[in-house]
């Protein structure tokens, strides 16, 4: 098929493509095939004329003050901000972002971050003017339903968890994840002893050890056995009184449940150093056990992975944290309290606290975050999100055994073990060998499928790593065709392996230059 015959931008839909296979002796078009990879991408400041508008301000209705600046902070010329009409303004901005893939309109498996569907009812609740016009810095006296919500949610989580005190404020599960380790210091310095090591196994991801590195602690890496656990062995070795803590995720990154969790805890506790749960992975159990019954002393949750608040792009996010008794008196302040009264209970935000490691962040955390987590808890209910873990695990497994068959199966063998919990991890490295195609040129050409890729070369120790993360919100069709897709290429490989390695070939832009874009970016931009 010549690639100029590709006029529309197929992503997301069936593009058909391996039903007409494209001969890379034909070159494709430096001034691309679709109409979007041709189409010169323009920022809002090229775009429209002097003087235009999308929006006239009424005029004022208050007497006009001239004076309230001093002079030498006064402007001298006008700021050079876009100047367009609403159409133009609205047309920039959806048609970037159907340049976007977004799960939303397609199968979005990546690893490690739970991309659940994000029930639309959360946005409606989180709309309502008493959340959405609500001022952060409301008096407590008169922002009671808020903090009520808030602490509903607290007292929700700390029941996932298993650990009884919550604190809201991170804004990321790398923030919560510095906020433990934040607590871990102050707990020990608290009783007169200076740890400076943190215990990460090798599967643990990025942000673990760069979170230790923030804090200002040394990392120790354990090692992982061969049925992707921590290797108890080399545990023991490192297990030492200068080990401040050890920050786990179980089930891990490999989708492994550790079976040895509890040895784990007794052994970091031997040594009086706290073990902190990283709960990127707490979709896998939630409902079904808490870190706080494994023995853990510090929990972050993703509510951006594990509780529908929508992520990818950036952000908002919320990564609150669950601390035992021991921990509690440096969580982070304010704190919320509820009292209860003749007329009802009544919440106030609470500072001042002689331990706490002070304040996070301003006001109290992403509160459009904790209306959505808090909407799908109470929809769900504690069966439900019993339910919501079962079945991404069931799925997971579903897509596994899919993934199992002869055609795929012998060149994306699975890396640990034989099943999995909420996602699995399988080995490019015989497909690379076999077919000379690398992960990456599998993950390119699934776009073209309409398929977002999983992750991919994560976790570390495994060669040509693939991180499949379904999550239960998808359907049984959808995995099927997913299977599909990789059987469809893995056989078109076989047959011309330049075709993966082109690939992708209908999305807005083609193979991009990743490390120079990261490394390179540019980030000026020359007015219209
Ligand atoms: C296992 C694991 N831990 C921690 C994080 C960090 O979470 P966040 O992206 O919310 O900072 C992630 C994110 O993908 C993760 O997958």
């Amino acid at each position: 098929m010549s690639p100029h015959t590709i006029d529309e931008n197929h992503l997301h839909a069936d593009p058909g493509i391996e039903h007409e296979p494209l001969h890379h002796a034909v070159p494709i078009s430096a001034a691309g095939a679709t109409p979007m990879q041709r189409a010169k991408v323009e920022t809002i400041f090229e775009k429209g004329a002097a003087g235009r508008r999308a929006f006239q301000c009424p005029a004022t209705d208050v007497p006009v003050r001239d004076d309230l600046l001093p002079e030498h902070l006064r402007r001298r010329e006008q700021p050079r901000l876009p100047q367009v009409s609403e159409p133009e303004l609205v047309r920039h901005y959806v048609n970037l972002s159907k340049r976007n893939f977004d799960l939303d309109s397609g199968f979005y498996p990546l690893g490690s971050c739970t991309m659940k569907h994000n029930p639309r009812l959360h946005e409606r609740v989180t709309a309502l003017p008493g959340h959405a016009r609500l001022h952060p810095l409301q008096d407590p006296s008169r922002a009671q339903g808020a903090l009520e919500l808030m602490h509903n949610l607290e007292r929700a989580l700390g029941e996932v968890a298993g650990l009884p005190h919550v604190s809201l404020q991170p804004s990321a599960g790398s923030h919560g994840e510095l906020a433990g380790l934040l607590l871990t210091r102050a707990y020990h310095e608290d009783r007169g002893e200076h740890r400076h090591k943190i215990l990460t196994p090798d599967t643990a991801h990025g942000t673990n050890p760069a979170t230790v590195t923030m804090a200002g602690y040394e990392v120790v890496k354990v090692g992982t056995n061969d049925d992707g656990g921590v290797d108890i062995e080399d545990l023991k070795t490192k297990i030492t009184d200068d080990i401040a803590c050890l920050m786990l995720t179980n089930p891990n990154t490999l989708g492994i449940f550790d079976p040895n969790i509890q040895e784990i805890a007794k052994l970091v506790h031997s040594v009086g150093a706290t073990l902190y749960y990283d709960g990127a992975n707490l979709n896998a159990v939630m409902g079904r056990t808490r870190p706080g019954d494994m023995g853990f002393d510090i929990v972050h949750y993703n509510l951006h992975k594990t509780f529908t608040q929508p992520h990818g792009g950036g952000g908002p996010g919320s990564g609150p944290i669950a601390v035992s008794d021991r921990i509690s008196p440096y969580l982070p302040s304010p704190v919320i309290t509820r009292r209860d009264t003749a007329e009802g209970p009544v919440f106030d935000l609470v500072e001042d606290r002689e331990k706490s490691i002070g304040k996070l962040r301003g006001f109290q955390g992403n509160y459009g975050c904790f209306v959505r987590s808090y909407a799908y808890i109470c929809s769900l209910g504690s069966e439900g999100l019993q339910d919501a873990s079962e079945t991404a695990v069931l799925n997971a497994n579903y897509l596994l055994a899919r993934l199992k068959r002869e055609g795929i199966g012998e060149y994306l063998p699975l890396a640990f073990g034989e099943r999995c919990m909420h996602e699995f991890v399988l080995d490019g490295s015989v497909m690379k060998k076999e077919l000379g195609i690398r992960t990456l040129d599998l993950a390119k050409r699934l776009l073209d499928h309409g398929f977002h890729p999983p992750t991919v070369y994560f976790p570390l120790l495994v060669d040509e790593a693939l991180l499949v993360e379904p999550t239960e919100t998808e359907t049984k069709e959808t995995l099927d065709a997913f299977a599909d897709a990789i059987a469809a290429i893995l056989r078109e490989a076989k047959d011309d392996p330049e075709i993966a390695r082109n690939a992708p070939y209908t999305t807005p832009v083609r193979r991009l230059d990743e490390a120079g874009a990261a490394k390179r970016p540019v980030i000026r931009q020359a007015m219209a």
